[in-house]
């Protein structure tokens, strides 16, 4: 393992200490077996955020170990990657009652520590799996109308302060400016952009740094369970996996 690795495991294992000591949405746990935390490589240049764990996930501790996940899996697969290649994680780490959808202040109180995840592995590429965790990220959007079309946003991964995107300020500004496709888009007006709204927002201080935001491409995914029984969707799901490798492909051309 190298010392990177072992460094980036030994932080996550901090937030998970956090969010327990924390006491992190007491309900929820309590109904919970265990905190269900992100898993594999925390070096990845790809993390897929799903809602909330399963019966299974709650079960084993790992996230998208049920038929989702044998989905994702398959998926990977055929992208010739394995999940130790890649980091999979949940916006709300405990199970929900019944598999409920999680609420909007369960996803609230999560938020800081998801950043704190990827403030820790620095992805390139977040693969949102479902609107849950597809709204923080491209807020506004919809996912019939966005799915499997990449977006380049700028991400300040130390704001933890607030749930990104969830005013509706916010939601409106970012909207305006993180609809371009990343082969479009135009760093410098997104930046201040960015800026602009996360020192409206009051969420960061007034001297939000432009080498504070990180450009990170968003693929906007169904979620692996509403393709589980549905054809049309699977397939759909299945053609616009096929955009992982040429995102990565692209980025490694960039650098
Ligand atoms: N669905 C999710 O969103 N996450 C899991 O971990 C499993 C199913």
């Amino acid at each position: 393992m190298t010392k990177q690795r072992n460094e980036a495991e030994k932080k996550l294992e901090q937030i998970k200490a956090d969010i327990l000591n924390k006491n992190v949405c007491p309900d929820l746990a309590q109904g919970a077996n265990q905190l269900v935390m992100g898993h594999g490589n925390p070096c990845a240049d790809i993390v897929f955020i799903g809602e909330a764990p399963g019966k299974n996930e709650d079960m084993q501790g790992i996230p998208f170990v049920g038929s989702a996940g044998k989905l994702l899996d398959e998926m990977l697969t055929t992208i010739n990657l394995q999940r130790n290649d890649v980091y999979i994680t949940n916006i709300v780490k405990y199970r929900p009652p019944s598999n409920r959808d999680p609420s909007t202040d369960e996803k609230k109180e999560f938020w800081p520590y998801l950043m704190k995840e990827l403030d820790v592995i620095r992805p390139k590429v977040i693969a949102t799996l479902g609107r849950h965790s597809m709204e923080y990220f491209l807020p506004g959007q919809k996912i019939g109308a966005v799915h499997g079309q990449p977006k380049r946003i700028r991400i300040n991964f130390g704001n933890t302060q607030t749930a990104g995107g969830l005013t509706v300020d916010a939601m409106q500004d970012a909207d305006e400016q993180r609809t371009e496709s990343y082969q479009k888009y135009d760093e410098e007006v997104a930046d201040s952009a960015t800026q602009k709204r996360a020192t409206s927002e009051g969420s960061v201080s007034s001297s939000a740094r432009k080498q504070d935001f990180t450009s990170v491409i968003i693929l906007p995914l169904y979620h692996p369970a509403v393709a589980l029984y549905n054809r049309g969707l699977r397939q759909t799901l299945f053609d616009d996996f096929m955009a992982v490798p040429e995102i990565i492909k692209k980025l490694n051309l960039e650098n």
